[in-house]
């Protein structure tokens, strides 16, 4: 699908609801199918990511389904079943991860697989620690699909090359069945969003800084309500800041600190953005975001802040290409191992936009503000966080853009266009 970004409005105003967290979307209901009993999930994602988790359970026998329009019941005998077929996690390595470390240890064969993007993604980083932990993987090139003969684990204590909370939650997942005090350590906090929902569904885990561990727990179902994704509500965050005259408030954004990166980002570049009205809800803190157009400056980013906002690096350069100064991103090499190396293709779809930017290997230059032109049509390398990113980008171009593959965006985020429709403003 070819999307025209139209010029027909004059800024973005208003007050808007962003759909769930797609992170703690997967967790909820993974979570949830290991927990004997029923659980209500309310404000379910609707993206296309969560769905596949959802299939991929209701494939090892856990009753799942909609009561309402975004209201899922897991009815779970905290038991799964050998699947009758491939288990596909279409593009979503959160499914793929977190399901590896559950199955694992549970003694059937099953066969993890997923679309052209997520099987070219590298699978190395989970097979290691699960190997070490006993599991028997088979796959060619350490890569999807992957066949897991689960057997009984063993507890290990691994540290890791890498900030991901997916390994992590593979890992920590694995060693919630097996004999022993598993322990997991990074070398920079990752999103802890499994470390938080464990808890409150009663596992044994601690964390200590960068380190957290867990022994064979039972997990009790929960009733929760899922908060809205700062990684979606970044997009109109950036939108607000580089459309002049905009003013935007987003309504129960979750703000873990493992994930409000961006939102530091903006403040060190002089962005005009507060929070309102925090709480914590099961354990997560959450609060409204209020935004406006502002003058911005470059700025540094790079070590521990990456991890806590790697998914918005696309929607960062985009910001970038309208501060005054140089921002320069490093220590974020493993975009290159995302849904598409996203340090080529966002500095390709950027550049052709006529923006002053810079590939480097760990990240990007970008010197400083140059105005967009537009006239071309942007590719999304089936990627939904450069479809969306371009969108934005294009909201600002002197000529109307084009960008093809925009249906990628239902990925994360199905009501994108929609929500961003409701704002714009005359
Ligand atoms: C996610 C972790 C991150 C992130 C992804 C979602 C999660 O990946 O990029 O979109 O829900 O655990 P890594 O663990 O590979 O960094």
């Amino acid at each position: 699908m070819r999307k025209v970004i139209e010029k027909d409005f004059r800024c973005l105003n208003g007050e808007i609801e962003i759909p769930a967290d797609k992170s703690i979307s997967h967790r909820s209901i993974i979570f949830s199918a290991l927990a004997k009993g029923k659980s209500i999930i309310r404000n379910f994602s609707d993206g296309q990511d969560p769905q596949s988790t959802i299939k991929v359970f209701q494939n090892l026998g856990v009753d799942i389904e909609y009561i309402s329009e975004k209201t899922v019941c897991v009815n779970s005998q905290g038991i799964l079943y050998k699947p009758n077929s491939v288990l596909d996690c279409g593009n979503s390595g959160t499914t793929m991860r977190l399901s590896a470390g559950i199955l694992a240890g549970r003694n059937f064969i099953s066969i993890l697989s997923g679309d052209k993007s997520l099987s070219k993604r590298p699978m190395k980083r989970i097979i290691e620690p699960l190997s070490q932990m006993g599991a028997k993987i088979i796959s060619t090139k350490e890569t999807a699909p992957l066949l897991i003969n689960g057997c009984d684990l063993h507890a290990i204590e691994y540290s890791s090359q890498i900030a991901s909370a997916q390994v992590k939650s593979c890992v920590l997942l694995a060693g919630m069945q097996a004999e022993g005090v598993t322990v997991y350590s990074e070398p920079y906090l990752s999103r802890n969003h499994t470390e938080i929902l464990l808890k409150y569904m009663g596992a044994n885990i601690k964390t200590d800084g960068f380190s957290v561990s867990i022994e064979k727990s039972e997990l009790s179902p929960i009733d929760i309500s899922i908060c809205g994704d700062i990684s979606s509500a970044a997009y109109f965050i950036v939108a607000a800041l580089i459309v002049p005259n905009s003013k935007l408030i987003l309504k129960n954004i979750g703000l873990n600190p493992t994930r409000t990166g961006i939102l530091d980002v903006i403040e060190k570049m002089g962005g005009k953005i507060s929070i309102l009205d925090k709480q914590i809800i099961c354990g997560e803190e959450v609060g409204d975001i209020q935004v406006e157009y502002s003058q911005l400056k470059g700025c540094e980013i790079s070590g521990e802040i990456i991890p806590r906002l790697i998914d918005e690096i696309p929607i960062i350069a985009v910001l970038a290409t309208q501060a005054e100064g140089e921002t320069i991103i490093s220590d974020a090499q493993d975009l290159r191992n995302k849904e598409s190396d996203r340090i080529k293709t966002v500095v390709a779809g950027l550049r052709k936009l006529g923006a002053n930017i810079e590939e480097t290997s760990d990240g990007m230059i970008i010197p400083g503000k140059t105005e967009l032109e537009g006239d071309c049509v942007l590719e999304t390398s089936k990627d939904h966080r450069l479809a969306m990113s371009f969108y934005v980008a294009g909201l600002i171009t002197k000529k109307e853009i084009s960008i093809k593959g925009f249906e990628w965006a239902g990925i994360s985020f199905p009501t994108f266009e929609k929500l961003f429709t409701k704002v714009k403003s005359n």
